[in-house]
C-alpha cells in the first residue's frame, strides 16, 4: 500500500485540484491537512466546471473525504460551499464528508482583522485573500482558538469568545473598525453548531482504521511550497506550513503515511499578491500566457502574475518539500511560443546564486539567469501519450527533469479531467 500526498511547487494554482481529483479515482479517501478557504480548486469534468476552496477534491469522485485538524474551517463558507456543490449534483453528507473535531474555526473577526491590517500595511501590504486565515492561525498557536468540538460546549465557547474578543476588539478599536458583540457571536456559533456537529469526528482514528484496512489515502495541499510560513518568500507566504511533511501533522496520521509526494508545477509560472518573483513578465508573453492559461484568481479573481519557468525555485521546493515526482501542467498553455526561457539561477548585487536566498532584500534583488529553448509548432493539446508531443516539448521537459532533480512523472495539458499524461503511477510508489 503506498499514499500519495500532493502538493504546489511554486505560488500556488498549480492545478493541484485537477491533479487530485484525477489521482482520486486510484484512492480511498482524500485528505485535506493545511490552508482553508483561501485555496480555490478548479476541476472541469466534460462540461461541468467544479470550484472547491475547503472540501478536499476527492467528494468529486464520490470518495470519503476529509479536513484535517491542520485546516482552519470557516463554518459558514463550509456550508455555503455544501450547498453549492449539492446544486451542482454532488452527495456531500456526513457519509461522505469527515471534519477533525480538532480543527480550529475562521470567525468573522478573523476576516475583519486580516482586512484591516492589510488596509494598513498600504504598499506593503501581503495581497492575502481576506478570508481571516492568518488570524485564525494566530489564535491557534496562541491556544484561544475556537475549536469544532467547542460548538458542542455552550460554555466552553462563551468562555473563550470573552478571551478571543478581549484580544481582537483591542486590535480592531486601534486600527478604527469595528468591534465585534459577544452575545452575537455567540449565537451565531451555537446557530451553526447542529449544521457542523454531524461531520465531526476523531480523524486520527479512522486514519489509523484506514492504514491497518490497507486503503489507499491521498492527501491533498493546499496553496504551495514557496507560500509555506518557514520555507516560502516569507512574509509574502501564508500562516500554514504547506510542505508535504504538514500531511501528517495536520491530519493525525504519522509521517510515514506520507507516502509519494507529488509536487505540482506549472509549465511556467504564476504568482496572485505581493512579493518576489524573480522570472515575472511584464511584457506581451506575461500577457499571453495570463490570457491563455485564464489566469484569474479562483478565489479573489485578481489577475495572476505569470512568467518563465523558474527551476533554481522549484528545484528549492523539490529539497524542501520532500517531492518524489513532478506532475507538470498547463503545458498547453505554451503551445506556438517561438522561444522559452528557463531560470537555472539568480545574479544578485553581483553574486550568483543557485537557490534563492531568504533575506527579503535579497529576494527582491533576485535577477534571474535564463538558459532559452526553443518552443515548438505543433501542439500539445489533444497528446494522449508521451509518444505524440512534440519533440521540442520532450526536450524542455526533459531539460527541466535535470534543472529541478526531479522526474516529471504525470503531464497535464489541458484543464479536462481526460487530459493528462500518466508516466508514473505515484500509487506504486
Ligand atoms: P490549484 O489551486 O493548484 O488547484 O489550481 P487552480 O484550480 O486554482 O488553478 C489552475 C487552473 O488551471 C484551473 O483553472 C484549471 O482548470 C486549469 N488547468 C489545470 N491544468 C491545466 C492544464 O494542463 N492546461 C490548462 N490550459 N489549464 C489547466
Ligand atoms: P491554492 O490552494 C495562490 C496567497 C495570497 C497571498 C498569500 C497570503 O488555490 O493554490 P492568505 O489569505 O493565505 O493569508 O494570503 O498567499 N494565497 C494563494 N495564492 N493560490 C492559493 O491557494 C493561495 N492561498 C493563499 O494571494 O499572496
Ligand atoms: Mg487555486
Amino acid at each position: 500500500m503506498a499514499n500519495v500526498t500532493v502538493i504546489g511547487a511554486q505560488w500556488g494554482d498549480e492545478g493541484k485540484g485537477k491533479v487530485v481529483d484525477w489521482l482520486a479515482s486510484r484512492a480511498d479517501l482524500v485528505v485535506r491537512f493545511q490552508g482553508g478557504h483561501n485555496a480555490g480548486h478548479t476541476l472541469v469534468v466534460g462540461n461541468q466546471t467544479y470550484k472547491l476552496s475547503l472540501l478536499p477534491s476527492g467528494l468529486v469522485r464520490g470518495k470519503l473525504g476529509i479536513i484535517g485538524n491542520g485546516v482552519v474551517v470557516d463554518p459558514e463558507a463550509l456550508l455555503a460551499e455544501i450547498d453549492r456543490l449539492r446544486a451542482q449534483g454532488l452527495t456531500i453528507t456526513p457519509d461522505t464528508l469527515r471534519i477533525a473535531e480538532n480543527a480550529v474555526l475562521i470567525l468573522p473577526v478573523h476576516g475583519a482583522i486580516d482586512r484591516a491590517r492589510e488596509a494598513a500595511r498600504g504598499d506593503r501590504k501581503i495581497g492575502t485573500t481576506g478570508r481571516g486565515i492568518g488570524p485564525a492561525y494566530e489564535d491557534k498557536v496562541a491556544r484561544r482558538a475556537i475549536r469544532v468540538c467547542d460548538l458542542a460546549e455552550p460554555e466552553t465557547l462563551s468562555d473563550k469568545l470573552d478571551e478571543l474578543l478581549l484580544h481582537h476588539n483591542t486590535l480592531l478599536a486601534g486600527l478604527g473598525a469595528p468591534i465585534f458583540d459577544k452575545q452575537t457571536l455567540l449565537d451565531q456559533l451555537l446557530a451553526l453548531a447542529p449544521q457542523i456537529l454531524p461531520y465531526a469526528e476523531a480523524v486520527w482514528e479512522r486514519l489509523d482504521e484506514a492504514r491497518r484496512a490497507g486503503k489507499r489515502i491521498l492527501f491533498e495541499g493546499a496553496q504551495a511550497v514557496m507560500l509555506d510560513v518557514d520555507h516560502g518568500t516569507y512574509p509574502y507566504v501564508t500562516s500554514s506550513n504547506t510542505v508535504a511533511a504538514t500531511a501528517a501533522s495536520g491530519s493525525g496520521a504519522g509521517p510515514a503515511s506520507v507516502g509519494f509526494v507529488l509536487g505540482i508545477a506549472k509549465a511556467y509560472c504564476t504568482r496572485v499578491g505581493s512579493g518576489p518573483f524573480p522570472t515575472e513578465l511584464h511584457d506581451d508573453t506575461g500577457r499571453l500566457l495570463g490570457e491563455r492559461g485564464r489566469e484569474f484568481g479562483t478565489v479573489t479573481g485578481r489577475p495572476r502574475r505569470c512568467g518563465w519557468f523558474d527551476a533554481a525555485l522549484v528545484r528549492q521546493a523539490v529539497k524542501v518539500g520532500g517531492i518524489n515526482g513532478i506532475a507538470m501542467t498547463k503545458i498547453d498553455v505554451l503551445d506556438g511560443l517561438p522561444e522559452l526561457n528557463i531560470c537555472t539561477g539568480y545574479r544578485i548585487k553581483g553574486e550568483i546564486f543557485h537557490r534563492l536566498p531568504a533575506g527579503m532584500q535579497s529576494q527582491a534583488a533576485a535577477e534571474p539567469i535564463y538558459e532559452t529553448l526553443p518552443g515548438w509548432s505543433g501542439t500539445t493539446r489533444g497528446a494522449r501519450s508521451w509518444g505524440q508531443l512534440p519533440a521540442e516539448a520532450i526536450k524542455y521537459i526533459r531539460r527541466i527533469e535535470e534543472l529541478v532533480e526531479a522526474p516529471v512523472t504525470l503531464l497535464s495539458n489541458g484543464p479536462d479531467r481526460d487530459e493528462t499524461i500518466l508516466m508514473k503511477d505515484p500509487f506504486e510508489g
